[in-house]
């Protein structure tokens, strides 16, 4: 099967090229004018791994969703998961993680928890999807641990590095989207979406620590840049969606090496 995406590119709003994908031995990536000629390249290692973070209320789901819109209008069927979750234990380790408890959790079973979850998933659902050419879009990963656990919560960042390290076999992104907006408008968001419904455990936490957290996702972005990519999610929802897509773009054509 092959498939052509008239990737954004074919916009030139979008100013960029068309790309496709054809399954399920690896992305396949068609590349349009801007090589000068048709070529065809299979990324080496297939599939292509997106993750989405940012802290609460940044928009990182509903990104996925027009992520996904946008590549299933174009035949192109995303894997998409989420953390904590994304498999039947993962999603009880959620229900933990998110609930309100009545003792307080240890920093340190929080991050296990969180990195049990995130090992069920890589090797149960992400692995697979990527060994199977899958673009897989991932709702929160490892930056997620480093950001909250600890820039949030002061966990040691060389303990969380061997715990991530352990829990993915070394799996890193192709490329992480950090959604930036400040904590008061994610939160505000937040609210905005749930009603009078009372917020999970991450979401009641004080300001200063969603502060902290976003602070960690920004000094990750200036420590990984080839990796992540930080785009400013406090604009309408559409112009967020272009930069993402733009960055998906980017990313495959990096891979490729052109
Ligand atoms: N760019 C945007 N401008 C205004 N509202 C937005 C924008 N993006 C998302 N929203 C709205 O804000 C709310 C939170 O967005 P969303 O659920 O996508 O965030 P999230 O990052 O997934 O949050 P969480 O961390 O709680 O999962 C939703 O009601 C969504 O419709
Ligand atoms: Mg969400």
């Amino acid at each position: 099967m092959q498939v052509v995406a008239a990737w954004p590119g074919a916009d030139p709003e979008f100013g960029a090229v068309p790309l496709g994908f054809s399954g399920p031995r690896g992305v396949r990536c068609l590349l349009g004018p801007r090589g000068g000629k048709d070529e065809e390249q299979i990324l080496e290692s297939s599939g292509y791994f997106v993750t989405f973070e940012g802290i609460e209320g940044a928009g990182k789901s509903t990104q996925i969703a027009s992520t996904r819109s946008y590549l299933a209008a174009r035949s192109i069927e995303a894997v998409v998961v989420r953390e904590p979750g994304g498999t039947e234990v993962g999603d009880r380790v959620r229900d933990i993680l998110l609930s309100p408890l009545k003792e307080p959790l240890a920093p340190l079973a929080e991050l296990l928890l969180f990195c049990a979850s995130r090992h069920q998933l890589v090797t149960t659902v992400i692995r697979p999807a990527l060994a199977a050419g899958h673009v897989v879009l991932c709702d929160r990963f490892a930056d997620s641990s480093r950001a909250y656990q600890g820039f949030g919560r002061g966990l040691p960042l060389d303990v969380i590095e061997q715990v991530n390290n352990v829990a993915t076999g070394g799996l890193e992104p192709d490329l992480t989207i950090v959604l930036d907006v400040p904590p008061e408008r994610g939160l505000n968001r937040v609210e905005l979406r749930s009603g009078a419904a009372p917020g999970d455990r991450f979401e009641t936490e004080a300001l200063d620590f969603h502060r902290r957290v976003r602070e960690g996702f920004l000094q990750l972005a200036r420590e990984a840049p080839r990796r992540v990519a930080v785009v400013d999610a406090g604009r309408p929802a559409e112009q967020v969606t272009r930069a993402v897509l733009e960055l998906i773009e980017h990313g495959i054509r990096r891979r490729l090496g052109t």
